[in-house]
């Protein structure tokens, strides 16, 4: 038996911030990072709470990739306030932190229900409506999903104005990263229809729009669908899990640093050959792979199809290398020019393991072996 829920109400359009002043908490504690808490664009969100005269504190002690240092020192700030909601604001590593700010610290302490409402300033893991949180051990090199259905926000606010200072730099990861989340859903073990509506509308909005945000960060009507697109993808991913494209790109953040998005755009190309095992030039039509057909589907949604489902798959790869190239995302390790060979080489053994013990990788719709994930790092080097 399967089941699918949206359990996150989503407030969106012309004044959903407004909702802030409604919401039906007191006592809020802020979680962000400290470029948010000094940006202008932060009286977006502190007007409406004042105008409900909400009493809040602002924890602005958030970094990119959330290492569980971070994460403990918010549980002690939040079990010091005892809010009864907390309001995420930022890219993934805010919306990341505060669900597990929230966990641990209800763990440690239950002091009663608190609430979470996310509002994301980026437009690209949509974890303002999933039941992951992606947390950094950066002794161990490790960057390890928690998933439990407790992580899910009650709210999401999408207000594309959050989104409009975001350098083009990131803009391009973000939406990369939402791309492959709509992508990861659409070939996993388990899609299913509802999943994959959602992912394809996603990805839809991502050929249309996510080139036009990179041109022009103030392109109002293109950084509201990409906001639209990342929700979507991350509603998509929350039902049908994602694969094995995940599953490496973390490994590269825990160990290279890499931002998140970039390296799942990095990785995307090899991993649809992987998937698809399009390279495998004598096989007939009839033994082609299930992940061929679906990954066909997503190139026709992209206006994409050429004349045989393989074909069309690498038409597919050439549209990834395609927005990499004009978004200035790197078309391999070596070429990023930060990494030397011999510390890239030596990660690979570890970051394999890792990788296929990730959470994400056990729904890719190829099982993988070790040696074929050292073959991908190779190859992305
Ligand atoms: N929970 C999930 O479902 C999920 C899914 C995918 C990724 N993730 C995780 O989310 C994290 C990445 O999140 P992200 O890609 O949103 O990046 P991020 O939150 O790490 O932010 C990236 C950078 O952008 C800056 N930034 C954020 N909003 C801005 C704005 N409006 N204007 C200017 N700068 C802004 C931040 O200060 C930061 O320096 C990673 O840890 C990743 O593993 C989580
Ligand atoms: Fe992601």
């Amino acid at each position: 038996m399967k089941s699918f829920e949206i359990k996150t109400k989503i407030y969106f359009g012309d004044q959903a911030l407004d909702r802030l002043a409604e919401i039906p908490y007191q006592k809020v504690l802020i979680i962000t990072d400290p470029f948010m808490a000094q940006s202008k664009m932060f009286s977006l969100v502190l007007d409406p709470l004042k105008k409900g005269n909400k009493e809040f504190e602002v924890f602005k002690e958030v970094v990119p990739d959330p290492p569980i240092e971070k994460i403990s020192q918010g549980v002690k700030a939040m079990l010091a306030y005892r809010p009864d909601a907390i309001i995420a604001v930022g890219g993934g590593s805010a919306i990341d932190s505060s669900k597990s700010i929230r966990e641990f610290a209800l763990r440690v302490e239950n002091y009663g229900e608190v609430g979470l409402i996310a509002i994301p300033t980026t437009s690209g893991t949509g974890s303002e409506v999933t039941s992951f949180a992606v947390v950094s051990e950066p002794k161990e090199q490790l960057k390890y999903p928690l998933v439990s259905p407790s992580l899910t926000p009650d709210e999401a606010i999408l207000d594309a104005e959050l989104v409009k200072s975001v350098p083009p730099a990131v803009t391009a990861d973000t939406g990369m990263d939402v791309f492959t989340h709509a992508l990861e859903a659409c070939v996993s073990v388990d899609r299913n229809d509802f999943a994959t509506a959602l992912a394809e509308k996603a990805i839809e909005l991502c050929g249309v729009f996510l080139l036009r945000a990179y041109l022009d960060g103030n392109d109002t009507h293109a950084r509201q669908k990409m906001h639209s697109a990342s929700c979507l993808a991350g509603l998509a991913f929350n039902s049908a899990s994602l694969g094995l494209n995940h599953g490496m790109a973390h490994q590269l953040g825990a160990t290279f640093h890499i931002p998140h998005g970039r390296a799942n755009a990095m990785l995307l190309p090899h991993i649809i050959e992987y998937n698809s095992d399009i390279n495998k030039h004598s096989k007939s039509r009839s033994e082609y792979l299930p992940a061929v057909k679906r990954y066909a589907t997503v190139a026709q949604i992209l206006g994409l199809s050429s004349y045989n489902e393989i074909m069309t798959v690498r038409s597919l790869v050439n549209w990834v290398q395609f927005m990499l190239k004009e978004m200035d995302i790197p078309l391999s390790i070596s070429q990023m020019g930060t990494i030397s060979e011999e510390e890239y080489f030596g990660a690979i053994d570890r970051m394999a393991d890792a990788a296929l013990l990730d959470a994400c990788t056990e729904t890719n719709p190829r099982v993988p072996r070790k040696v074929e994930v050292v073959q991908i790092y190779k190859e992305l080097w």
